[in-house]
């Protein structure tokens, strides 16, 4: 599989580890495609050997340039999964199109709330702290033309605490739902294609 990052990469080290314990069954980390340069998340893929590519919207004159140069990257490692884990970019029509069915991304809060356009990062903890919501958590979704919108494969509740910040709120997601579920799904994704 190829997984697409921006960031730390937590859920892409969440996914190399449970490969490390057999955890993924047939499925493999083949490749990773970051967004800039220089993240956390291609170190990781350094540290274990994983081939790492870079395509950066910044470096295009025209977000179709960036669009192809993006879906020529992919179609290169020729996967049978695209795993978008805490990747930024909001996919381009055409890789959408091509690898239909086969594109999952993780999203911090119980889609349909606090998701779709903007809603990255720390905004979905924040907007679930502002609502005074009990329970939040991770979603795990095919991706589809538009953002959160495809058909939901996996979630895990969370609870708020009363103290939380939106950064202790983020943290917790991560740890108690999004490194579990995303391995959880890209197991059954390969045992059931
Ligand atoms: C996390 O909040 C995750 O929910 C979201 O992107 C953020 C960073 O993810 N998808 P990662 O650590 O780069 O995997």
């Amino acid at each position: 599989m190829t997984v697409l990052v921006s960031g730390g990469g937590s859920n892409l080290q969440a996914l190399i580890d449970a490969q490390s314990s057999g955890e993924l069954g047939t499925a493999e980390i083949t490749a990773v495609i970051a967004s800039k340069p220089g993240v956390y998340a291609l170190e990781r893929a350094a540290k274990y050997g994983i081939p790492a590519h870079t395509v950066c919207r910044k470096d295009f004159a025209h977000s179709a340039e960036w669009e192809a140069a993006l879906l020529a990257a992919i179609n290169e490692t020729q996967p049978e999964l695209i795993v978008l884990a805490g990747y930024l970019s909001i996919l381009g029509d055409g890789v959408v199109r091509r690898y239909a069915g086969r594109i999952i991304n993780i999203h911090p809060a119980l889609i349909p709330s606090f998701c779709g356009k903007g809603m990255y990062g720390l905004r979905p903890h924040i907007a679930a702290l502002e609502r005074g919501v009990k329970v939040t958590g991770a979603t795990v979704h095919y991706v589809n033309e538009i953002p959160d919108g495809g058909e939901i494969i996996a979630q895990k509740a969370v609870a708020v605490l009363p103290e939380d910040t939106p950064e202790t709120l983020q943290q917790r997601v991560m740890e108690e739902a999004e490194w579990l579920i995303l391995p959880q799904a890209v197991r059954q994704f390969a045992i059931n294609n």
